[in-house]
């Protein structure tokens, strides 16, 4: 197929773009570079041993993705046969201090994105959700069927709660459309090259990559965000998920996209505590993680474990990845990139 892939130089979608590459796919990206860098795509391209076009535009300008979506299809030289949307905003805390920003961001490229697609008949859609949708979950592990959209607590978690349901309305008046709902839970680790990774700008905000600075020295110690939730431990629980295998998950979903709209939980159904995380690190690095205990996070949960038994049986996915290898793979992208993508930090092969 030929795939646009949106954000495509992000985390995530450079990941994804390496396994849909591998795949046979023919993969163009459209980013505007305000959360990565145009190295990753190049770097991309050296392990796929490919050329990966890319378009820069700002995909919540509605000309701009007009222009992008003809440029993409005359970069791959046909029409596009799907999307898959990972363009947006991702920073919690950030989207709380502005709110305005992250709506009109993450809500407007969708709507762009949906226009396009309706303008070139593209019939497939693989869109980057959240398990941010479900809230404080009823129970663990989550199921698709617990409710969603309720008692959300930061713009980002209702502009993907809003953007589930955009994509379902636009389904309905397009024939044929499939779309598919990738509720992720936490992505982490690297390519196994050691040549792509998480490359967040500024202090990081997610625990893998600050636990990944500690270890090689960037930063002096982890904060661990409260120890008296109702957890065997007293951390956080969390299902972390190897970056390669959501990148999988991804490819399953595209291939596998039946008519209207499904959506499915991407996680490994196995939680593990900050506590575990640390250890893990540490174990995988041979470095120590110092850390000390501080105040819970406003707004985390005590504990958020995917059911992933829908994508296994309908998508014909499962995680092969553990958090032992995504801490290796986190390590050997961090240790060898110590500054992410940035020229003056790249230490060569
Ligand atoms: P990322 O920031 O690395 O990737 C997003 C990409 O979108 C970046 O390359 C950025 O430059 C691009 N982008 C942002 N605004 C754009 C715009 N207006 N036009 C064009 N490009 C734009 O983030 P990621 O971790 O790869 O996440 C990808 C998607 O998955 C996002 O939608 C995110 O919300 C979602 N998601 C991420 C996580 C996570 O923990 N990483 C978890 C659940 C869902
Ligand atoms: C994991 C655990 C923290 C940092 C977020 C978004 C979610 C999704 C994934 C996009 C928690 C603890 C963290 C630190 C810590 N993103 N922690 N010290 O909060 O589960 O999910 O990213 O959709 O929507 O909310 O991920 O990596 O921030 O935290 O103790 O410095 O690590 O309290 O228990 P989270 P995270």
């Amino acid at each position: 197929m030929r795939v646009l892939l949106t954000g495509g130089a992000g985390y995530i979608g450079s990941h994804t773009a390496v396994v849909l590459a591998e795949r046979g796919h023919e993969v163009v990206i459209v980013d505007d570079y305000s959360n990565a860098h145009p190295e990753a795509v190049r770097r991309v391209a050296e392990i796929v041993g490919k050329a990966v076009p890319m378009v820069e535009a700002d995909l919540a300008n509605q000309k701009a993705a007009a222009q992008a979506f003809t440029d993409a299809a005359a970069a791959l030289g046909g029409e596009l046969d799907a999307v898959i949307h990972f363009a947006g905003l991702k920073a919690v805390g950030e989207s709380v201090a502005q709110p305005t920003r992250y709506y009109r961001t993450n809500i407007n490229s969708t709507l762009n994105v949906l226009d396009q697609m309706r303008a070139h008949s593209i019939n497939r859609l693989v869109f980057s959700s959240s398990a941010t949708v479900y809230g404080d979950p009823e129970t663990n592990p989550i199921a698709e069927t617990q409710q969603v959209g309720v008692g959300l607590t930061n713009p980002y978690g209702w502009s993907k709660a809003m953007n589930e349901q955009i994509i379902r309305d636009a389904a309905v008046v397009q024939k044929g459309f499939r779309a598919v709902l990738l509720r992720y839970f936490n992505p982490v680790g690297a390519h196994e090259s050691g040549r792509i990774g998480e490359d967040p700008s500024g202090i990081p905000n997610n625990l893998m990559p600050f636990v990944a600075q500690v270890a090689v020295g960037k930063r002096e110690q982890l904060s661990v965000f409260g120890s008296s939730y109702p957890t065997p431990d007293g951390t956080g629980v969390r299902d972390y998920i190897h970056v390669m295998d959501l990148a999988e998950g991804h490819a399953a979903a595209l291939e596998a996209a039946g008519e209207g709209v499904a959506e499915y939980n991407l996680g490994s159904g196995k939680g593990s505590s900050v506590l575990e995380v640390v250890a893990a690190f540490e174990q995988a690095s041979g470095r120590p993680v110092p850390y000390q205990i501080v105040d819970a996070r406003p707004g985390d949960v005590a504990e958020c474990v995917a059911d992933p038994r829908k994508a296994n049986a309908e998508l014909n996915w499962q995680t092969t990845r553990s958090l032992a290898d995504a801490c290796a793979d986190s390590w050997r992208w961090q240790s060898q990139n110590p500054n992410g993508y940035a020229k003056d930090g790249e230490v060569t092969a």
